[in-house]
């Protein structure tokens, strides 16, 4: 595995790949890798010749007030899992190398309206953090294709739209969410939370499967079924910051007729924010 720091040793090494015919898939995370990120690698692998995956904190997508600091940070670990997960080049570039001209004056990728609800609405500016370093990175790797997981489902799709609404010649593939056992969608920030704060976080998942059953049951009993799911997150000691029934296609509230939804989630368990979802479909 060649680990690289500076685009400008990526371009020589990914135009070889490119001359000798290879196909490019690119992992795009913020490091402290776990198994949720290295399905991500392994389905990459399993479609193209060569998986870049890059490891980037980055600055812009995280709030004042958020965890940018204190993010964590296994870059020994990270480097072993990768390349025991088939990794042709890790890339691991400084904040000075992605944002050369500073974050103020760094040129901005917004996809509006997707960015501006849920997570967006409780994260202001986050995914247009997102879509300018994805953006960015992305035209430094030229992969043919892009893996993404489904458990930052908001995200993927806004990636999605970014990548139609530009014409940007590269696939986005979307990637089923890694769990525990106990249901916990597996997260860097579940590092954050204590070992029965744990256990307590895997109630996420049970009422967001419970908020999805009932609907399905009686989808004209929407809003009582929402109310009913954040009492339950209350209860099992869950701050809520939404619990909500949208389209998978666009994040639109559903109307008569769709049948392809998702239940989207994100709580606060003591000083962690977790989000979570689950598609599934009207019979
Ligand atoms: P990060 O949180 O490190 O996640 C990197 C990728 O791993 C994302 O596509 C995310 O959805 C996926 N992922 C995380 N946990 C997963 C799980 N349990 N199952 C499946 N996939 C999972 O998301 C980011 O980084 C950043 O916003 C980034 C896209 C890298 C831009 O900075």
């Amino acid at each position: 595995m060649e680990i690289i720091r500076q685009a400008s040793l990526l371009h020589p090494l990914l135009s070889e790949y490119r001359d000798q015919g290879f196909s490019c898939g690119f992992v795009p995370t913020m490091g402290n890798l776990h198994a949720g990120h290295l399905a991500l690698v392994d389905a990459a692998a399993e479609r193209c010749d060569k998986v870049v995956v890059s490891v980037f904190v980055n600055p812009l997508q995280f709030g004042p007030n958020e965890d940018l600091a204190t993010y964590p940070n296994t870059p020994e670990d990270d480097e072993n899992a990768l390349s025991a997960h088939g990794t042709a080049v890790l890339y691991r570039p400084s904040v000075e190398d992605v944002y050369p001209v500073g974050l103020e004056s760094q040129t901005r990728v917004e996809v509006p309206g997707l960015s501006d609800i849920l997570c967006g609405q409780s994260r202001p500016g986050h995914f247009i953090g997102v879509t300018t370093v994805v953006n960015r990175l992305f035209n430094q790797v030229q992969a043919e294709k892009a893996f993404f997981g489904k458990k930052d489902y908001q995200q993927y799709l806004i990636i999605r739209k970014m990548v139609s609404d530009l014409a940007m010649n590269i696939e986005v593939v979307g990637i089923d969410t890694v769990r525990l056992d106990n249901g916990l969608a597996m997260s860097s920030r579940n590092n954050y939370l204590s070992a029965s704060e744990q256990a307590q976080a895997a109630w996420l998942y049970q009422v967001i499967q419970d908020t999805a059953r009932q609907y399905q049951d009686d989808p004209s009993s929407a809003s009582a079924i929402l109310d009913r799911g954040v009492d339950e997150l209350e209860k099992k000691g869950f701050v809520a910051d939404y619990l909500t029934i949208r389209r998978q296609s666009d994040l639109n509230e559903p109307q008569a007729g769709d049948v392809e939804l998702v239940v989207l989630a994100a709580a606060w368990l003591g000083k962690t924010r977790l989000i979570d979802n689950l598609e599934f479909v009207l019979t």
